[in-house]
């Protein structure tokens, strides 16, 4: 079975959505480590809830990124990870990490690439109101959600569209597609 490592910075509910399709075993996987560059964030606080192996770090604590990073590709070592998966992990992934896991680093973006790239994809489309946005999952290059696309789906924008509906529909969208995804990724490995 494959293991994976899903790197988070903040609330951990697609670690969460990704956790419980393995426990209702429709992602045959073993989630064996969570990575944050947030030590407190609610990511970590639920993996020891979880009981999952954590790793976190403070970025500001080391002076180059392929420091931390090292350290990073260390853990992953340690627990054979076979594919990470960053799940609203807030920084870009350096040379170390992605010399290290070629083609197995997968991200979720909530927008449907290539529109609204970086932060705050949500904001972006509800200011520019486009037709539809989305959500889609994609590999990890050196470039901020430029990775070539693995699967991605469209979400049509309502009229009286707020930031709470729409993140309420991507989220929901978010936690049936990256199991999913995955899963074919894993196969495919
Ligand atoms: C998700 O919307 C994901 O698309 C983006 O960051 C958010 C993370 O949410 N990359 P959560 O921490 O999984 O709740």
């Amino acid at each position: 079975m494959n293991n994976i490592a899903i790197f988070a910075s903040g609330t951990g509910s697609n670690f969460v959505a990704i956790n419980q399709s393995i426990i209702n075993k429709e992602l045959n996987a073993n989630l064996v480590l969570l990575v944050s560059d947030k030590p407190e964030c609610k990511a970590i606080k639920t993996a020891n809830e979880l009981q999952i192996k954590t790793f976190s770090f403070e970025p500001k604590n080391y002076k180059k990124k392929k420091q931390f990073e090292q350290e990073i590709v260390q853990k992953l070592q340690e627990e054979n990870v076979d594919l990470i998966v960053l799940a609203g992990y807030m920084r870009l992934i350096g040379e170390t990490l992605l010399s290290e896991y070629k083609n197995r680093i997968i991200n979720i973006h909530p927008s449907y690439l290539p529109h609204f790239k970086g932060k705050d994809a949500i904001g972006q489309a509800l200011i520019h109101r486009p037709e539809y946005t989305g959500v889609t999952v994609h590999y990890v290059d050196e470039g901020m959600d430029t990775g070539s696309i693995i699967e991605q789906v469209k979400i049509d924008l309502l009229e009286n569209e707020t930031r709470e509906t729409l993140e309420q529909r991507v989220h929901k969208l978010e936690h049936m597609l990256y199991p999913k995804v995955i899963k074919k990724v894993l196969e495919e490995l």
